[in-house]
């Protein structure tokens, strides 16, 4: 594993849950695997007043307390610590940068850190533009003096409209290819590992198509509510939170066409080209192929629940989703005719992500089967928790006849011991620092993306017949989901914390 060149690294909202919960303790875990880089900074930006001293304290107690792993290195904390710096201003006034540009400028000689500048901004979207624009006046995005990249948070934009509308204002200070859009779904390990499964092995790609696949299901389900982001979330709703973004990488990681190499834009034009295949959903069509729900209030295991309504920050006669179920296509030569499935809600009965790859039946049922007759084979790759691969397929049950089971054949990272699988963060600050965007969303991906969805948020927005079905908190969201199956007898598969307990004992 290479390290990354010198440089510097400014967050934006330096004093924010993110920085604290997530940035300040993957960049530790990148120290504590030195992987970062040898001459290296990183300075907090904030409203709030610290001082070096002050920001270090905090960010020490932010690394004890959210690692995911005990800190008992307390030499190696400190001497990361000595690499923080903090810089109190409001980011929305532009004479603050040139000051900013003089503090980077003396760390910058007293590191030696080649006057190269990351920055990260752990800010309001809102603040995107804003920061960018600051930054550009201060003359920080030029390239002249050491590299200048820009890492930015989802959402994109809003919608199809808002979303050009950042980038056109983005392209307008800097280059494609500066601006690091972070999807954490795509800094998963188990997200990746979609592409080295597929492409990896001889034995999976050959039936990777509509010939031998009926129908792929992709679930991402969080048992939390909206918590403390009800604010945010009743703008957004799980449309926009989760399915533009996170469920659609991961279609385009299952449906993609073999990249030609793992140059960043190599992976991306191949998501990109499943973008553009998606067979458009007109707005009249939006009741039958898109269910949305919003959880109520229930008891789960004893504990009473509020309704999403009744959460801080969300109007008390909100519409917002906090489920989709969504049927669609994709037209193009390996998956026409191959309906994809994707779900996602909050409140579900237990944190679960997903991708079910439903083979096609045997032409011809020779044998009794043990359950109804519409198993068949599966493969399942599980994104978390319980991270990995399982194989369902029929064996003989022992005894006379042809009694046919349904068993499971899986694989758990787990197994592999002494093996801890990095953090999304992780993952994606040390591509960012090492300058590889392979996993960053690029401009065309997000828009097109925004182009697929645009009719459903057009439906929804302006049919006010169109339901939002309540679901009771803890169950599977609203069981209208299973109608855009089509009948057939089919309906999502039930998935358990366990991978490969299914259909003994399932633990939600
Ligand atoms: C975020 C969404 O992008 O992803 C959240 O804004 C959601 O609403 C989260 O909870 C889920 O991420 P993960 O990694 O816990 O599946």
């Amino acid at each position: 594993m290479e390290n990354p060149k010198s440089q510097i690294l400014v967050i934006f909202g330096a004093s924010g849950d993110l920085t604290m919960r997530k940035l300040i303790p993957a960049l530790f875990s990148l120290k504590q695997q030195k992987l970062l880089p040898v001459n290296f900074a990183i300075l907090g930006v904030g409203r709030t007043a610290l001082t070096d001293e002050t920001f270090r304290i905090k960010m020490k107690e932010s690394i004890k307390a959210y690692s995911e792993e005990k800190v008992t290195d307390e030499k190696l904390l400190e001497e990361f610590a000595t690499f923080l710096f903090y810089r109190s201003m409001d980011n929305s006034v532009a004479d603050e940068f040139p000051g900013l540009k003089q503090r980077l400028d003396e760390i910058d000689s007293q590191l030696m850190t080649s006057g190269n500048y990351i920055f990260y901004l752990a800010t309001p979207p809102s603040m995107y533009a804003v920061i960018a624009g600051n930054l550009s006046r201060a003359g920080l995005t030029l390239q002249s003096e050491g590299f200048r990249r820009l890492i930015i948070e989802k959402p994109f934009g809003y919608d199809l409209e808002s979303g050009k509308e950042l980038n056109r204002k983005l392209h307008d200070l800097m280059l494609e290819e500066q601006i690091y859009r972070i999807d954490h779904y795509l800094g998963k390990e188990t997200v990746q590992n979609v592409l080295v499964t597929r492409f990896a092995n001889g034995i999976f790609e050959p039936l990777w198509n509509r010939n031998y696949i009926h129908r792929v299901e992709i679930t991402s389900a969080e048992s939390i509510g909206v918590e403390e982001r009800g604010g945010y979330y009743d703008s957004s709703g799980a449309l926009r939170d989760m399915v533009q973004n996170h469920l659609l990488q991961m279609v385009g990681m299952t449906a993609m066409e073999p990249p030609s190499s793992l140059e960043p834009d190599s992976i991306r034009n191949e998501i990109l080209k499943v973008f553009q295949s998606f067979q458009p959903i007109r707005e009249s069509d939006v009741a039958r192929n898109v269910i949305r729900g919003q959880y109520t209030g229930s008891t789960i295991r004893g504990i009473c629940v509020p309704g999403y309504r009744h959460e801080k920050g969300v109007a008390p006669d909100s519409r917002t989703e906090t489920f989709v179920a969504m049927k669609f296509y994709i037209n193009n030569w390996r998956w026409g005719g191959v309906p994809f499935y994707i779900r996602t809600g909050k409140r579900l009965p237990t944190r679960v992500t997903e991708i079910v790859i439903h083979f096609k039946r045997t032409p011809h049922h020779l044998f009794q089967r043990e359950t109804g007759a519409t198993a068949s084979n599966q493969l399942i790759i599980r994104i978390q928790p319980d991270e990995g691969i399982l194989l369902k397929f029929d064996m003989k049950e022992p005894g006379a006849g042809f009694n046919v089971k349904n068993v499971n054949m899986d694989f758990h990272y787990s197994d592999l011991a002494n093996i801890r699988v990095p953090s999304a963060y992780e993952r994606l600050l040390y591509d960012a620092l090492l300058g590889d965007s392979t996993l960053f969303s690029r401009d065309d991906e997000v828009e097109t993306a925004w182009k697929f969805i645009a009719p459903i948020q057009s439906a929804w927005a302006n049919d006010t017949n169109l339901k939002v079905y309540g679901y009771p908190a803890g169950t599977w969201g609203p069981s209208v989901s299973n109608d855009i199956f089509d009948g057939c007898g089919l309906s999502w598969r039930y998935p358990c914390k366990n991978l490969s307990d299914d259909g003994l004992y399932c633990e939600l």
